[in-house]
């Protein structure tokens, strides 16, 4: 499907985001592992979500919701999954299919696990590795790449284990095996990831601890085997989605737009951190705490925005979002530069790549080192006029959509049917703001 995003004036209105899709992934994962019924609220219904929950399925777990657009999980307790009788299909999903793979070493069974092109490409050995050590057999094609088989084992055994790399689908793997082996599982993380998993597995009852170490490391540690018991879970706004309105509207003239109910985990905020360095509008207006997660609702108004420095610590913090701060940077005046972007590479697509190859195709001036990137801003509407190949990377897609709606000239975006998968209604959404996406034939 191809998408064409017109240049609009300004953005306007009041609107909520779907649900976080970090948590809505969590909020199944772990509620299949509770004992008994736990009720979900605000759950993303994209691609990838729904992909999590038809594994679960098929692994024995009761899932539904009703005509309340409430989601009932029926936990069958830690270690209580069933050996599934097909392969497991993640979709588009690192989340889903890093964080499954840490549920299924500690089941005695064999489980093949499979997703689109570009999961398929995308390195699994970083979670084979430490899964291994911990008593997981794994078979995958080039060593670290699904399709792959995970045999897992009752007699997981607890480790600890020095994050090579800042993520928390990794440390999120392993925490989650830390449920099935005996004693404390520990994860340090050099550099602070997001720390869904620990919030909502303390609220489900496990023990978790968090020591700090030196600088900005932290051990995290679960205390495996326990009782997790089925508890409602509500998921805020997807910070990550939110961002594209929250971009659109600080740089398209005469903008005011509000996004309400949007989860601001200090772990999740660091494109907030960049827009108000770069001189937006942006009021964050705190709001009661949902599912132990802290909540805001976010108000920007356009202004002119200028370059700045992004510095490579402020990477895990705004993992998702250097695609659509590079459309912000497009249009802000003088020149923004990003560093420690190697883990871009790996994303939905290499991202770094993507968003240097897009921006040329649309008049903007960049230069792309190994992992660093320079934006050279047009101080407002860059040309734009081009042609964008979306490469099964919903990010990329909606975040050159945003820049056809900033620039000069209509984008139009190929694949676009990858926004499914963590947006659903994106255009119907940023339409209703004053945005001008529509389908065209190719
Ligand atoms: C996620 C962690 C990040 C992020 C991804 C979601 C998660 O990945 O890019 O979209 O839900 O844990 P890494 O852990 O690989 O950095």
């Amino acid at each position: 499907m191809q998408l064409r995003a017109h240049p609009a004036a300004g953005l306007r209105g009041v609107t909520g985001v779907p649900g976080d899709k970090s948590l809505s992934h969590r909020a199944l994962l772990l509620g299949a592992m509770a004992v008994g019924e736990s009720r979900i609220t605000g759950l993303l219904e994209g691609a990838d979500v729904l992909a999590t929950a038809a594994a679960l399925s098929a692994l024995g777990v009761e899932i539904g919701h009703g005509a309340d657009d409430v989601w009932r999980v029926h936990g069958v307790g830690v270690a209580g999954l069933a050996e599934p009788d097909r392969q497991l299909d993640l979709g588009n999903s690192g989340t889903g299919a890093r964080l499954l793979l840490g549920l299924l070493a500690g089941h005695p069974f064999t489980t093949f696990v499979t997703g689109d092109d570009s999961l398929r490409a995308r390195p699994m050995a970083r979670v084979i590795a430490p899964l291994t050590e911990m008593g997981a057999r794994f078979v995958g094609r080039s060593g670290d790449r699904l399709p792959l088989a995970i045999t897992g084992t009752t007699e997981l055994l607890p480790i600890r284990y020095t994050l090579p790399v800042a993520s928390a689908q990794v440390k999120s793997a392993i925490l989650l095996a830390g449920l099935h082996a005996p004693g404390r599982t520990t994860v340090i993380e050099p550099q602070r990831s997001r720390d869904h998993t620990e919030r909502l597995l303390r609220h489900l009852g496990a023990a978790v601890e968090i020591e700090e170490l030196d600088g900005e490391a932290r051990a995290v540690s679960v205390l495996g085997q326990p009782e997790l018991a089925a508890a409602p879970i509500v998921v805020p706004g997807d910070p990550s989605s939110a961002a594209f309105p929250l971009v659109a509207a600080a740089l398209a003239a005469g903008s005011s737009v509000r996004v309400e109910g949007v989860g601001i985990n200090p772990l999740r905020t660091g494109l907030l951190d960049c827009l108000q360095e770069m001189g937006a509008q942006l009021r964050i207006e705190a709001q009661p705490e949902q599912g132990g997660e802290p909540v805001a609702d976010l108000a920007i108004e356009a202004g002119p925005l200028r370059g700045i420095d992004v510095p490579p610590e402020r990477a895990p913090r705004m993992i998702d979002e250097y695609p659509i701060l590079a459309v912000a940077a497009a249009c802000a005046a003088g020149s923004t530069r990003m560093s420690g972007l190697a883990e871009l590479r790996v994303k939905e697509s290499d991202r770094l790549h993507a968003i240097a190859e897009g921006l040329s195709a649309c008049g903007v001036g960049v230069e792309v080192g190994a992992d660093d990137l320079v934006v050279h801003g047009h101080g407002g509407p860059p040309p734009g006029g081009a042609h964008i190949a979306a490469q099964h990377d919903h990010r990329i897609a909606m975040s050159f959509l945003v820049l056809g709606t900033l620039a000069q000239a209509p984008v139009t975006v190929a694949g676009a049917e990858t926004i499914e998968t963590s947006f659903p209604g994106f255009a119907a959404l940023m339409n209703r703001l004053g945005a001008r996406i529509e389908p065209v034939s190719p």
